[in-house]
């Protein structure tokens, strides 16, 4: 069976038990939507936020706002279409007001789904954005700006952090570090040749 149809297959029989999901406080704090993650079920690439805002909650899709239209934006001009990766975040449900998710928060959607979704896509390389989502993944202490576009290996992941796109909205010098990280991402993951 083609390994795409096999693990999309996995992810939506992930998704179904949670497409109403009350396991944390978050899902009975008005988000609209579970937001799972989208994009190529079998992608060597994962990109990990760190949870819903307002436009993904409506849309039930992940990094749609103005974020998420900076790193579409930024894959584009290394050549790479977003439906090429798959984007999740730690937290598939909004936090209200788009609060930081708490331990417990993180720590139970991780178990739930994050992990599961990990274990199926195998991506090569998955790259965090922002420092929430680097913590919450590793369960350590990084500072973003020491750790972005590096490798850490961790329980045979190999991750590469960078900044959360809405720190570079409000950031802009950032812009060149934030696409050479993804574009490091991306040689990393052999989504794109080395030059
Ligand atoms: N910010 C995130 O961390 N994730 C999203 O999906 C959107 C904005």
């Amino acid at each position: 069976m083609d390994p795409k149809l096999y693990k999309q297959a996995l992810l939506n029989e992930l998704y179904e038990p949670y497409k109403n999901c009350t396991m944390c406080p978050l899902g009975s704090l008005g988000r609209k939507n579970v937001v799972f993650g989208e994009g190529d079920p079998d992608a060597g690439l994962m990109f990990i936020g760190e949870g819903p805002g307002r436009d993904e909650d409506l849309q039930g899709r992940p990094f749609v706002g103005r974020s998420g239209q900076l790193l579409t934006r930024t894959l584009a001009s290394h050549q790479v279409k977003r439906e090429n990766v798959f984007i999740s975040n730690i937290v598939k449900c909004r936090p209200p007001d788009n609060r930081t998710p708490t331990e417990l928060e993180s720590t139970t959607c991780k178990k739930l789904l994050l992990e599961k979704q990990i274990k199926i896509i195998r991506p090569k390389v998955i790259c965090t954005l922002g420092s929430t989502a680097l913590v919450h993944l590793t369960g350590k202490e990084f500072k973003i700006t020491k750790a972005r576009g590096k490798i850490i290996e961790q329980n045979g992941m190999i991750i590469i952090p960078t900044y959360h796109p809405a720190y570079i909205l409000r950031n802009a010098s950032e812009i060149t570090t934030f696409s050479n990280d993804i574009k490091f991402a991306l040689e990393q993951a052999q989504l794109l040749q080395k030059k």
